[in-house]
Formats: C-alpha cells, sequence, structure tokens
C-alpha cells in the first residue's frame, strides 16, 4: 500500500532519558492490542515509561496534548506517541476509538508539539476500505500539525496472522532509524 503522505513525516532525534512512551490503541478483536504491546516492549528500553492504553469513549484529544513538552522538543523529552488502530465497519476506526477520532473536529487544537509513529491494521480483502481507520486517525493529526515519525507499520491481517512478531521487526526498524542526537 504505503499510499501514506510522506508530507507530515519528521524525523526524530533518539530518545533522552527523560522520554515517555505512550501507545493508544483502537482495536474490536485485540489483534492491535498485542501488536502495539509487542511493539511497546520491544521499544521500552530506549523509553523512560512505556503506556500502552486502549482507548475508550473517555480519550479525546485531550490524551496528546495534556502531555506534550514545549513545541520544537517533543522528541527529546516528555512523550512521544505510537498511534495503533485496526479498521472496522467500512473503513472506519474501531469502536473504541470513535471517541478520540470524533474530538478532533469536537475540540479542534493545534498539535504541533505532537510526534507520532503510525501502526495501521486492516484486511486488504475488504478492497477500498483497507486500513481506512488508521488513515482517518492519521489525516486528523496532520490536520492540526502533528508530525509523524518514520515508517508506518501496515499489517494485512489477510497476508499474515501472527501481527506481534511483524510488530517487533517493524519496532525495531522504527527505532533504528531515529537520528542520534
Ligand atoms: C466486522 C469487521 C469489519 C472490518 N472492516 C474492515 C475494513 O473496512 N477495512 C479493513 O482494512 N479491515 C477491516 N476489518 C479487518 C480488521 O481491521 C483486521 O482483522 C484487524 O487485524 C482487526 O484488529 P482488531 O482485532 O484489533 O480489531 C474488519 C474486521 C471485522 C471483524
Amino acid at each position: 500500500m504505503s499510499n501514506y503522505s510522506p508530507a507530515h513525516t519528521a524525523t526524530a532525534t533518539l530518545p533522552s532519558a527523560t522520554t515517555t512512551l505512550h501507545v493508544l490503541v483502537g482495536t474490536t478483536g485485540d489483534n492491535a492490542l498485542h501488536a502495539a504491546q509487542a511493539a511497546a516492549d520491544t521499544l521500552a528500553s530506549h523509553f523512560k515509561d512505556t503506556t500502552v492504553t486502549r482507548l475508550d469513549s473517555s480519550h479525546g484529544i485531550a490524551v496528546l496534548a495534556s502531555e506534550t513538552a514545549a513545541p520544537g522538543a517533543p522528541q527529546t523529552s516528555d512523550t512521544v506517541y505510537i498511534v495503533c488502530s485496526s479498521t472496522h465497519g467500512a473503513g472506519d476506526v474501531p469502536e473504541n476509538a470513535q471517541a478520540f477520532l470524533a474530538s478532533f473536529d469536537l475540540e479542534p487544537a493545534y498539535l504541533g508539539h505532537v510526534y507520532y509513529g503510525l501502526m495501521a491494521m486492516g484486511d486488504s480483502t475488504y478492497g477500498d476500505t483497507y486500513a481506512g481507520g488508521p488513515k482517518l486517525l492519521d489525516a486528523k493529526l496532520a490536520d492540526l500539525g502533528a508530525k509523524r515519525i518514520g515508517t508506518v507499520f501496515e499489517h494485512d491481517a489477510s497476508e499474515d496472522d501472527d501481527a506481534p512478531a511483524a510488530a517487533r521487526a517493524w519496532a525495531t526498524d522504527w527505532i533504528a532509524s531515529w537520528a542520534k542526537p
């Protein structure tokens, strides 16, 4: 696929001793949760703390805005995010991520200080709606100025039934692509 816009891709500097990783997960059947946890485990040694949060109806855009550092230095202090989502309905985010997605329109905020990795999960047998959920999230984040770090983890359930293994491999490459300070 690889049709994610490179336009808002940022080069991140390797995390400092104070950087936290927060992984936000949209999932219905826990495939995305298991992939997110595998990525978080792989990345944990690079961060001060690593948290995996299964999104729910109480989570809006504030989950990003409340924890970030001053503009210009988020990748070397405070929090870096990974947004990990599967696709449900017809190219939509899972139900547990609906409130999070809707909040981008309800409570718009400038997210220029937010840096995130993207884990995009779907099933290509669904055709045009393939991985539509994470694409919606990526577009909203880009609209508000957030910067995506590195390559996108793309998981097609029709091609691979071991998402955690693929996520571990992606996470290793993802962190290796960060620039040295
Ligand atoms: C009811 C249902 C609808 C789905 N719709 C789509 C879809 O529109 N596009 C897509 O790429 N994948 C779709 N999928 C596939 C899931 O995104 C994929 O199996 C994913 O790995 C599920 O992850 P999860 O268990 O974390 O939700 C759908 C799956 C189900 C069960």
